[in-house]
């Protein structure tokens, strides 16, 4: 790794490929001492590799040769004895043992001790066996101490470089970073931003990288965006739910972070002028347990905003307002509006409040933008596109027909909205027009008032008539029943 990281042009590569050295003999020390195949416990053994240490490799020569040892004086014995099923095993409660069958037991020498009975065997004991035993097992127990003797010697040895080691880490981790953020920009034609002191962020053909992703190479419709602290102090953006407001504001953070943090940029051009902080008013959340309404996070947010931007801060504010009734949150958002605007606070304010159009010819530096949709019939098409001007529409209720109200809602609501738009005054904001009682349709299908018109249909004996008598008569029934 620092060999490839040495050869980069960038000078903070390099200095990451020296950093990335590791420390003198240490890995060295470790694979020597180590097995590759080492188990989880030092205690279970076999954790040091074989020829580094020469008493280890003893011991472990007795213990293992005592497995030999085992077969050799099995064979011996039943040489000795005769007895063609006897066995040489070990429990954990007496050691090693000779096993012969019941029926060979007359066979057994008389210095065998019998220690055991099973079922269908006798266990014996001998001198021979319990001497050899203490010297395997000692051996066995004496390799298992000394491993984790060694062990700790190396990691002692390790520790004791761990400074150095950490260092490497985080050289390692850096390199890491930036390689993903390489890789990043480079599968997705990032470009390297100017990143500079100006009070200006401008971009071309911007895009939000992970809506980006989602939808796939191609759909996302990139976006430009020019904002300062002069002429284009205070962005009002505009546009249908579902438009691309909010993804909009997203991504020109995440351009800003990532510009600032040293990466390249999802846009075609990029100029950053440094920020001090990027501030959003994003989204509605509760915060029950904390006691906080959803307008209360809000208004909390906003206020911390308002008290802590500088004209070198980034303000994102996403629909502030919405939590509470529409003319407290349209007064609070023009206030907001205003007080971001004649403090040269460079903000995008996203909002379906298209009055705030208005600031934009009451105050400098204040411009409308909207996001383009195309009206066809009934329905909507989003464009994803933002747009230089303001809105007058909102369209909320073609998007809850989308989104599958009922269409007696979404009728009603056209209703309740002719009404309160009417309504310039702004006097009340409860609809003038009284709702149409409920399932009207089916009532006068049974309960209507017998009409004269239809009584005299009824009567009428058609049989008896010309075709003349019988057009004139519909002619006046018509008549009549126009006058109804
Ligand atoms: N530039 C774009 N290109 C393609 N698709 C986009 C673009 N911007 C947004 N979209 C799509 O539109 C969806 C809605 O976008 P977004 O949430 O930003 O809308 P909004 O205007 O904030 O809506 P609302 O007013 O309801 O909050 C996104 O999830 C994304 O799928
Ligand atoms: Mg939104």
């Amino acid at each position: 790794l620092a060999g490839v990281a040495s050869r980069a042009e960038s000078p903070l590569i390099r200095e990451l490929a020296e950093r990335c050295r590791p420390p003198e003999g240490v890995a060295e020390e470790i694979l020597a001492a180590i097995d590759e195949s080492a188990p989880l416990h030092v205690r279970d053994g076999g954790v040091i590799r074989a020829g580094y240490s020469s008493e280890l490799d003893t011991l472990r020569d007795v213990a293992h040769g005592g497995r030999e040892w085992i077969a050799r004086i099995e064979s011996e014995e039943r040489e000795r004895t005769g007895i063609k099923s006897l066995k040489v095993g070990y429990n954990s409660v007496f050691g090693y043992y000779i096993e012969v069958s019941k029926a060979n037991t007359a066979l057994v020498p008389d210095h065998y001790i019998r220690k055991q009975t099973t079922t269908n065997a006798e266990r014996y004991i001998t001198p021979e066996l319990k001497e050899h035993e203490a010297t395997v097992l000692g051996a066995q127990e004496r390799a298992v101490a000394l491993e984790q003797e060694l062990f700790a010697q190396v990691r002692g040895a390790v520790a004791a470089r761990a400074q150095e080691l950490l260092g490497v880490a985080r050289a390692v981790a850096e390199l890491d970073a930036l390689a993903s953020l390489a890789e990043t920009a480079h599968a997705n034609r990032w470009v390297c931003p100017e990143v500079d002191d100006s009070d200006e962020i401008l971009v071309q053909a911007g895009r939000h990288p992970v809506v980006e992703k989602s939808l796939g190479m191609g759909a996302f419709v990139p976006n430009d965006v020019k904002v300062d602290t002069r002429d284009d102090c205070l962005l009002i953006i505009t546009g249908p739910n579902m438009a691309g407001k909010s993804t909009y504001l997203r991504q020109t953070a995440l351009i800003v972070l990532l510009a600032q943090a040293g990466s390249f940029v999802p846009a075609d051009r990029a100029k950053i002028g440094v920020v001090d902080r990027i501030f959003t008013r994003i989204g509605a959340r509760d915060e029950l347990a904390s006691a906080r309404s959803t307008f209360m996070v809000e208004m909390t947010e906003t206020a911390n905003i308002l008290n802590n931007a500088t004209s070198r801060s980034l303000v994102l504010l996403d629909e502030i307002g919405r939590g509470t009734s529409t003319y407290d949150g349209l007064s609070i958002a023009w206030a907001v509006a205003e007080f971001l605007a004649k403090a040269r606070i460079k903000t995008l304010f996203a909002t379906h409040y298209h009055h705030l159009n208005q600031l934009a010819s009451q105050l400098p530096g204040v411009r409308n933008y909207r996001v383009a949709v195309r009206e066809e019939a009934d329905r909507i098409i989003w464009l994803h596109r933002i747009m230089p001007g303001g809105t007058d529409r909102s369209y909320g209720i073609q998007v809850a027909r989308l989104a599958g109200l009922p269409e007696e809602v979404v009728a009603r609501a056209q209703e309740v909205l002719r009404d309160l738009e009417e309504d310039e005054s702004g006097a009340g904001i409860l609809p003038r027009r009284a709702p149409a009682p409920a399932q009207v349709r089916q009532l006068t299908l049974f309960e209507a008032a017998p009409s004269p018109v239809v009584e005299k249909l009824k009567k009428m004996d058609i049989s008896t008539m010309t075709p003349v008598e019988a057009l004139t008569a519909l002619w006046q029934l018509q008549k009549e029943a126009e006058k109804e």
